[in-house]
């Protein structure tokens, strides 16, 4: 039956969702798929129901795509859609809330506080130490987010990420290696690819270095020990099952460089799927082509 991308939306990640869509969309259609475009930021979600589509490939990131909410509609209109379900999608938009199950499981993630004004993100530097990560809790692709080193820092870091969500996140900063894992599957079947090894300029992976500079390095396969790759994943797993996921996320981890030991920083329930995308990435390095991964994710729709 006819598929819909859904892509574009209203989110900050609006133009990255855009990239992604159009390469899910090429790929399906160059294996033989009916699918066509379909934005909800310009449409009625009840149109998919009228129109006739069988399953959507979510390819939307951020608010109003990633978070539950385009999902729970597509449960009340009984249309299979790709990755994670309304509580997963909702639950790993939120850092704070993912932070929280992580941290109740025994899965390691860095020290947070939520705080709600400048004063708050003050005292939550004085309680982490320096440097801290000051971004939205319900936010991708790093927008809004200050790496904060002084005291005087710490109020323009709060105004910046709240602009893009009230909830404001106050995380240690790990100094270390940046890593990214993707998961596919679910249950008992879900398994991690390669993990990648990220290496950006200045060590700054922010909006512009994920999509539009060529200067940031990717290593897959990571270079990593094998001991270390192997955890990592085994990690990733555990991290996309405790959460309840399915089909397919990835999850960016941090190597402290002091001892090496991991730390889950977020899990990303619809991940990039741009030309600079490390899903695809990773994917490539364990022998599957960009329109194997999208027929691959596609097969796992379900409601
Ligand atoms: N939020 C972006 C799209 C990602 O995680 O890949
Ligand atoms: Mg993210």
């Amino acid at each position: 039956g006819k598929v819909a991308v859904l892509m574009g939306g209203s989110s900050a990640e609006r133009e990255v969702s855009l990239m992604s869509g159009g390469g899910v969309l090429n790929a399906l259609r160059a294996r033989g798929v009916d699918a066509h475009a379909f934005d909800p930021a310009h449409a009625d979600m009840g149109e998919l129901k009228r129109h006739g589509y069988a399953r959507c490939f979510i390819a939307l990131h951020g608010r109003h795509g990633e978070d539950g909410t385009v999902q729970g509609a597509l449960e009340l209109l009984g249309i299979p859609y790709t990755g994670p379900g309304v509580m997963a999608s909702a639950i790993a938009m939120d850092k704070v809330m993912t932070k929280r199950i992580w941290r109740f499981e025994g899965l390691p993630t860095p020290d947070w506080r939520l705080v709600a004004s400048s004063a708050e993100t003050a005292r939550a530097f004085a309680e982490l130490g320096a440097p801290m990560i000051v971004k939205p809790s319900r936010e991708g692709s790093t927008l809004g987010l200050t790496k904060v080193t002084s005291i005087g820092q710490c109020e323009q870091a709060y105004l910046l990420a709240a602009r893009y969500d009230p909830e404001v996140l106050c995380e240690q900063f790990i100094d270390g290696i940046e890593t990214t894992c993707p998961v596919l599957g679910q249950g008992a079947a879900a398994e991690a690819l390669p993990v990648i090894r990220i290496e950006a300029p200045d060590g700054n992976y922010d909006y512009q270095n994920k999509y539009f500079s060529d200067a940031t390095q990717y290593h897959c396969p990571s270079g990593l020990p094998e001991d270390e790759e192997r955890e990592l994943r085994r990690l990733v797993v555990e991290a996309f099952r405790t959460l309840g996921c399915r089909g397919w996320a990835r999850a960016d981890i941090m190597l402290r460089r002091s001892d090496r030991k991991p730390f889950l920083l977020e899990i990303n329930t619809s991940p990039g799927m741009t030309g600079h995308s490390l899903v695809p990435m990773a994917a490539r390095a364990a022998g599957i082509s960009y329109e194997e991964l999208c027929l691959r994710i596609l097969a796992d729709a379900s409601l």
